[in-house]
C-alpha cells in the first residue's frame, strides 16, 4: 500500500512527524508538499494529493491543516474523494469501515502527535465493511454523478 500525504503550513509538523512513523513503519508514501512552515493555500495541497488518489498514484492519502477542516473540505470537492476529519480512534476506524474514506484529515493544531500517529495507525489497519455500507457509499457517489 502506498500512501499520499500532503499539508499546508498549519499541518507541515505533523506531516513530517507522520512520515516519520510511515518510515518505521515500512510504509511506501509520496509527499504532495508543502516543504515548510511558510504561508500556504490549504486547497492547493488538498488538490493535489486527492488528484493523486484519484489517478492511482497512491492508494489513500492524509491531508492536514491547521484545523483540518479547509483541507478536508477542498479533498472532498475532487469527485471520488471520501476525506473524513478525524480526531479520535473510532471515528478513524468508522470513516472506513461506513465510509470508505480514501483520505483522512487531521487538525495539525488540534490534535497531539501521539493521539495523530494511533489514529492514522487505526485508519491504515480498518478495512470497508461493504454490504449497506456500500449501497450508502454508492448514494454518495450518485449525488456527485448528478452535480
Ligand atoms: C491556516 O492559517 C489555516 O487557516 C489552515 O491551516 C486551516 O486550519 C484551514 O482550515
Amino acid at each position: 500500500m502506498k500512501i499520499g500525504i500532503g499539508s499546508d503550513h498549519g499541518g507541515f509538523e505533523l506531516k513530517e512527524y507522520i512520515k516519520e512513523f510511515l518510515e518505521k513503519e515500512g510504509i511506501e508514501y509520496m509527499d504532495y508538499g508543502t516543504n515548510s512552515s511558510e504561508s500556504v493555500d490549504y486547497p492547493d495541497y488538498g488538490r493535489k494529493l486527492s488528484e493523486a488518489v484519484i489517478a492511482g498514484e497512491v492508494d489513500k492519502g492524509i491531508a492536514i491543516c491547521g484545523t483540518g477542516i479547509g483541507i478536508s473540505i477542498a479533498c472532498n470537492k475532487v469527485k471520488g474523494i471520501r476525506c473524513a476529519l478525524c480526531g479520535d480512534t473510532y471515528s478513524a476506524r468508522m470513516s472506513v469501515e461506513h465510509n470508505n474514506a480514501n483520505i483522512i484529515a487531521l487538525g495539525g493544531r488540534v490534535i497531539g502527535k501521539d493521539l495523530a500517529i494511533e489514529i492514522v495507525s487505526t485508519w491504515l489497519k480498518s478495512q470497508f465493511l461493504g454490504g449497506r455500507h456500500e449501497r450508502r457509499v454508492n448514494k454518495i457517489s450518485d449525488i456527485e454523478s448528478n452535480l
